[in-house]
């Protein structure tokens, strides 16, 4: 029933019939080419104003993916929000192709050099035994978090969905989990009918995401909502997943404290088992395709929630160790959020042209120089 609604849409995929099935938000009675001189005079500091020049503008306004996708469709939450880190988000996966010559400087510049002519390596996952516990003492790290995101194949991203799609993914998502077992055996709640409270309470703990970021919004990733959004996890709440967020699926495992081999071993366990069952769209330059161009190849966000007050009152010392183990810094709460009692969200910025494994020991290596650092001061 899901592959005949898939091939269907796979052959409808001409781009008039794409306008009426995947209905466009407000933003897209923007103009363009007003909107990208207001980008251009602007002092945004996003690799989406760095890189789109009046020539690779012109050259690409007028482009379209073979699913129908614009130009506008990827920019548009870079357009309406310039204080964007990045700015631009793939519409579909062919987006990467069509537009690759705005999206190849961008990822190269995110990811620290990954050039056109550069290829992502297979997947690695390497072994999760030469990791061992950031903080045995528990004195610094509060909670370690290790995800990856994936696409179903044959699903085009959020601005080209229909709420069909979002219904048929929650469908086959949900179901696959509820097949899982051992530790992995849990629950999936659809967003659809949750009390406000259980939601809020979902938040505060960072197992949930939250509604209504601004940059998805904007980047009609929020339609539809809280159609086929969801959550799943185990008894433990130690391994999660969110369906159709900014990702079809990001597939999250995390605990308290800063053992992240653990972590990191129940991650590999539970995306085997599921990619058993589902496909996910992958390429050979740029492995796993993303919604955002930050979190394409590995897709491995590895991150720690940790407390260091002394380099939070000498700032500058965390973001030099930031910079030189390609870390990103983020605040208390997340992503845009301030660091509050000196508590951060840390983890390795680079996601592609390098393993799994790699990615995750940067935030290793990264975060037993932060813990050395503080101690020493
Ligand atoms: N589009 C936002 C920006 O450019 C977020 C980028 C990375 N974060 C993400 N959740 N994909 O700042």
């Amino acid at each position: 029933m899901i592959i005949c609604k898939r091939l269907l849409y796979l052959i409808q995929s001409d781009t008039s019939k794409m306008c009426t099935i995947a209905p466009r938000g407000k933003s897209s009675k923007m103009n363009l080419e007003m909107e990208f001189e207001k980008l251009q005079t602007s002092n945004s500091k996003s690799l989406l104003k760095k890189y789109l020049t009046p020539e690779i503008f012109h050259k690409l306004k007028d482009q379209k993916t073979q699913m129908g996708s614009t130009l506008m469709d990827c920019i548009q939450s870079g357009l309406v929000n310039h204080d964007s880190g990045v700015g631009i988000y793939a519409a579909d996966a062919d987006a990467y192709t069509t537009f690759a010559d705005l999206f190849d400087p961008i990822i190269d510049d995110y990811h620290k050099g990954f050039s056109k002519n550069k290829v992502h390596p297979a997947k690695d996952f390497g072994d999760y035994k030469k990791l061992g516990n950031l903080d045995p003492e528990g004195k610094y790290i509060k909670s370690t978090r290790v995800r990856c995101g994936r696409s179903i194949q044959g699903y085009p991203f959020n601005p080209r969905m229909t709420v069909e799609h979002y219904k048929e993914i929650e469908d086959e998502v949900s179901k696959t989990l509820t097949s899982l077992e051992g530790e992995f055996k849990g629950c999936y709640y659809p967003l659809t009918g949750m009390a406000k409270q259980v939601q809020e309470q979902l938040i505060n703990d960072h197992f949930l995401f939250k509604e209504g970021d601004r940059f998805l919004q904007a980047a009609n990733a929020c339609r539809f909502w809280p159609t086929g959004r969801g959550i799943y996890f185990n008894n433990d709440k130690t391994f999660l997943i969110w369906c159709n967020e900014e990702d079809h699926l990001r597939i999250i495992s995390m605990q308290q404290g800063g053992d992240l081999g653990d972590v990191y071993r129940r991650l590999v366990t539970g995306v085997n088992e599921i990619e058993k069952k589902i496909t996910f769209s992958h390429d050979n330059r740029l492995g796993f395709l993303t919604f955002c161009p930050t979190n394409l190849g590995t897709t491995i966000r590895a991150s720690v929630h940790i407390k260091v007050p002394k380099l939070a009152s000498e700032q500058q010392k965390l973001y030099n160790v930031a910079d030189k183990y390609n870390l990103q810094v983020r605040g208390t709460t997340g992503e845009h959020t301030d660091a509050v009692d000196g508590i951060y969200d840390i983890s390795n910025k680079r996601r592609l042209g390098l393993t799994e494994f790699q990615a995750v020991k940067e935030m290793y290596d990264g975060i037993t120089e932060i813990i050395k650092i503080e101690k020493d001061l």
